[in-house]
């Protein structure tokens, strides 16, 4: 737990739909710490920048951003001529109002660390530690599997930590909805529960495929883990309904399906951060 003031603070929308913000704590000359999970990140930003520069304004000696979720993370490259890279302009403007960041697990595929782009001090908490002991305790006779090579790193990760064997598959995206997964022999993991985990899941469609697959396989009814639940519009419905023993996330995203909790690995990410 973190010897921490709990502050206070009004943010609220006018009627016009601008943002405004109150800070109703004392922050001269003390570390300020603000807490925004950053999914649906283009309603935060706004009030995030008005809470940094009002915190400023009345003399806070530093600020730092506690985001369990970082947002824009997987546009890490141009795809098409003309798209903008945005997790470069995203990672500028938090770089650019915040003096460090606390988050868990950032989509790092073609980047390696959070440093190639945000340059201010930054922890990463790995989640595959409370997610394989998730996984021991409750399921017996898992197959851990992983939907693409970028999940590679940490699937294995967790499953070496769990005990448990894994795969991992190969996928094409073709657009945001349309989602092509490859899944190698399965047959002879029969008699494992199949546990999908991914680091995120949007649209759902990249389990939802894999899911298909496993079926065609005869395979055991998979569970679903991913460490952050965004589910897009109908995502979480549509992969229950895809035939889903359960789905489990982390409390990154607060949702229903959150078993996973977090809390610890990030008060003791933000008490290294302030000791350093
Ligand atoms: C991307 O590479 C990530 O690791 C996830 O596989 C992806 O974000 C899942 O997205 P969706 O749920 O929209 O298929």
């Amino acid at each position: 737990m973190l010897d921490a003031e709990n502050g206070k603070m009004t943010l609220r929308r006018f009627p016009d739909g601008e943002s405004y913000v109150r800070i109703e704590s004392e922050c001269k000359s003390r570390d300020v710490l603000v807490m925004a999970t950053l999914f649906k990140p283009d309603d935060k930003i706004i009030p995030l920048i008005f809470i940094s520069e009002t915190l400023k304004e009345f003399g806070a000696k530093s600020i730092g951003l506690v985001s369990p979720y970082l947002a824009y993370m997987r546009q890490d490259k141009r795809f098409h001529e003309g798209e903008g890279i945005s997790s470069r302009y995203f990672s500028k403007l938090i770089s650019n109002y915040f003096d460090w960041i606390v988050t868990v697990d950032p989509h790092l595929h073609r980047y390696h660390s959070l440093n190639e782009i945000y340059s201010i001090p930054n922890q990463v908490v790995h989640a595959a530690q409370v997610v394989s002991e998730w996984i021991h305790k409750n399921i017996d006779s898992p197959l851990l599997i992983g939907p693409d090579s970028e999940s590679e790193q940490w699937v294995s990760d967790v499953a070496k930590r769990a005990g448990a064997p894994h795969i991992v598959l190969t996928k094409v995206r073709h657009g945001d909805h349309d989602v092509e997964v490859s899944v190698p022999e399965v047959e002879k993991w029969q008699n494992h529960t199949p546990v999908l985990v991914d680091d995120i899941i949007s649209t759902g469609r990249t389990m939802i495929e894999t899911i298909e697959h496993l079926k065609e396989a005869k395979m055991k009814a998979p569970i679903c883990i991913g460490v952050h639940g965004v589910f897009s519009g109908d995502a979480f419905e549509n992969l229950n309904n895809a035939g889903t023993r359960l789905i489990v996330t982390c409390n990154s995203i607060p949702h229903s399906s959150n078993q996973i909790d977090l809390s610890n690995l990030i008060s003791d990410a933000v008490q290294k951060m302030m000791r350093s």
